[in-house]
């Protein structure tokens, strides 16, 4: 009899983020508990305001919650401290925008090789890597390009190979096809899924694009503060 092994690489449980006091207070999450197996590719959906930002915000260890726990990779982000946190970010998290946050005045080459410079890896493997991670979302042919001489697809796709360059097991995408046309969007989602099943990362992606989350392995909806599976 064969057994199903599931390991989770994101847990969150009864989590609460409230923004402001009082009367004014904003409950952006109520009570959200969810888990993503390692592997997955997980759209998060929701309308504006519905706390998609925050919640990948908290995953992120960007941010705190105010209530509830999350663990990421077996580590328990609570735990971790402000050391422990950066460390996450730096070295485990991999973290795409939908304004693709590319330095203007470095090449796509150097942007890449930015996370990698600021973990202090040796040169030689640091542009080995570059060139494979720029190869791997097919633009070795654009490396000495700025992103000011690049399509938005093409920054995206930038954005990706930097968020990758550290090796995270945990990608997480704010709206990355946002600022994008339907098709260039689709083309980067398409990337995305490509990068989940081949390298084996996790990600983590909120968008409001429909024709996005077919592509997904699973939705969840983020509703009146409480996500929901699809
Ligand atoms: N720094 C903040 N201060 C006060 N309120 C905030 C802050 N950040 C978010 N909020 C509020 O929390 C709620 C959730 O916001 P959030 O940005 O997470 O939504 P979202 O789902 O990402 O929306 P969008 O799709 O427009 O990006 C909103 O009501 C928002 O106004
Ligand atoms: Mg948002």
């Amino acid at each position: 009899m064969s057994q199903v092994v599931t390991e989770t690489m994101v847990r969150v449980e009864n989590v609460h983020k409230s923004y402001g006091q009082g009367a004014a207070a904003v409950h952006a999450l109520r009570g959200v508990s969810f888990e993503v197996p390692r592997g997955e590719l997980v759209a998060l959906k929701g309308r504006s305001g519905s706390g998609k930002t925050t919640l990948l915000n908290i995953v992120g260890g960007l941010d705190q919650p105010d209530e509830g726990s999350v663990h990421v990779d077996g580590s328990d982000l609570g735990g971790l401290g402000e050391d422990g946190l950066l460390a996450l970010r730096r070295d485990r998290v991999g973290f795409v925008f939908q304004s693709f946050g590319l330095l203007p005045i470095l090449t796509a080459a150097e942007n890449v090789g930015v996370p990698m410079r600021l973990r202090r890896a040796d040169p030689r493997e640091r542009e080995e890597r570059v060139e494979l991670l720029l190869s791997l979302v097919g633009l070795a042919d654009h490396a000495r390009q700025r992103p000011g001489e690049l399509s938005g697809g093409q920054q995206q796709r930038v954005a990706i190979a930097r968020a990758l360059a550290n090796d995270p097991v945990l990608l997480m995408a704010d709206e990355p096809t946002g600022q994008l046309d339907a098709e260039t969007g689709l083309a980067v989602m398409e990337l995305l899924r490509a990068v989940v099943h081949s390298r084996r990362v996790t990600a983590l992606v909120a968008t409001h694009d429909a024709a996005l989350l077919d592509l997904a392995d699973r939705v969840l909806e983020l509703r009146d503060g409480e996500v929901t599976e699809q």
